[in-house]
């Protein structure tokens, strides 16, 4: 399958997903990174390993539709099939939804439905949950809502902050991000209303 990464920030998954394929563990051509901020990190990790990317600064269109648009284009020129997205920290819109539905995926760092939208960490710590992992889901019109496609759970310390939490959290987060995506390239997902099925692997 061909990839595309959505990202704002920092990029580790992104780059957890670049070494997936390299070591022939997913099969998939990361085809782009776009970022909607310049001065994400991605940027440079993308770069770096000679993957096409774009910035696409939100504030130069004036609305979401405008913007997801024009997004939609480099996904066509690039024959995208399925998005990623990696610390992408803006809702997607209809346009998006509308023409890759049920090919949009996320990373969400807690166990949803538990603690979505910002600071999922935090919100578990102050929460006092004794456990907390992150999420694989299918991406639809709500904030963190869509189906499950696969989740991890680490326990949470009495000594964790927000960081500690987060770093635990990450490892498992670069496992169930390539792995739920392998599922997809090997056309092994489908829905039951919100419930995803994974079929067996064939042969
Ligand atoms: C991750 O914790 C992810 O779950 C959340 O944003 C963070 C992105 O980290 N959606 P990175 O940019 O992939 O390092």
């Amino acid at each position: 399958i061909s990839l595309a990464v959505l990202a704002s920030g920092r990029g580790s998954n992104f780059d957890a997903l670049c070494q997936a394929v390299e070591r022939g563990q997913l099969d998939a051509d990361i085809k782009l990174l776009l970022s909607d901020r310049r001065d994400a990190p991605a940027l440079e990790k993308a770069a770096r390993r000679g993957i096409e990317s774009f910035f696409l600064s939100p504030a130069d269109f004036t609305s979401r539709d405008n913007y997801e648009v024009c997004l939609l284009q480099k996904l066509r020129e690039h024959g995208v099939e399925i998005i990623a997205l990696a610390g992408y920290m803006r809702l997607v819109g209809k346009v998006l939804l509308q023409e890759y539905k049920g090919k949009i995926i996320n990373i969400h760092p807690a166990l949803l439905p538990s603690f979505p939208g910002l600071n999922a960490q935090s919100q578990a710590l102050n929460y006092g949950v004794r456990f907390s992992g992150c999420t694989v889901h299918i991406v639809d019109e709500g904030m963190d809502t869509g189906p499950i496609l696969m989740q991890a759970v680490v326990p949470v310390y009495q000594d964790d902050d927000e960081d500690s939490l987060a770093a635990r959290i990450l490892v498992e987060e670069h496992q169930i991000y390539w792995r739920s995506l392998q599922l997809l390239a090997e056309g092994r997902v489908f829905l039951d209303g919100r419930r995803v099925v994974i079929a067996d692997k064939q042969g």
